[in-house]
């Protein structure tokens, strides 16, 4: 999990422009954008890993938390500033919790869609974790 900085530019009288590149900005080439929006305030989503999927996951508008699980530790994340990025790596357990009406979370990916990428098990993902399935850092 690595958060970043989405490059800016700011107008006092025009507003702001963020924006990022496929390998420049962000570590991997982005095959899907996708974003999640009319969720009901309190609402929660995610509930899953992935196997080899990587993201980076930004709310243009509101507040989401995230809520990260690496099978031995749990982070967790507010996004609430559309210049944040919340990179994601493989083998992550994520929840998603709406903190604000309307907020809208955008995710690029670096795979299509795939749904046997997903795990949706967590009693699976804990299997997965303790086999070694992913490296991890620590
Ligand atoms: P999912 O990734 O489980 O979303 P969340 O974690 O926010 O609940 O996806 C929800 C549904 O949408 C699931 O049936 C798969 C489908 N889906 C696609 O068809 N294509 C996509 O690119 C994504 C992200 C989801």
């Amino acid at each position: 999990m690595k958060i970043i900085n989405i490059k800016e530019l700011k107008d006092k009288n025009l507003g702001s422009l963020a924006f990022f590149e496929s390998m420049n900005d962000i570590p991997f080439e982005i095959k899907r954008v996708y974003y999640i929006y009319h969720v009901p305030k309190g609402g929660e989503r995610g509930g899953h890993a992935h196997k080899s999927l990587r993201q980076m996951l930004f709310c243009t508008y509101g507040k989401i938390e995230i809520i990260l699980n690496d099978g031995y530790e749990k982070n967790s994340v507010l996004l609430d500033n559309p210049s944040q990025g919340l990179l994601i790596g493989e083998g992550i357990w994520r929840d998603m919790i709406w903190l604000q009406e309307e907020s809208v979370l955008c995710v690029v990916a670096s795979e299509y869609y795939d749904e046997t990428d997903y795990i949706r098990n967590y009693d699976e993902f804990i299997r997965l974790v303790k086999e070694g399935y992913w490296k991890r850092e620590n």
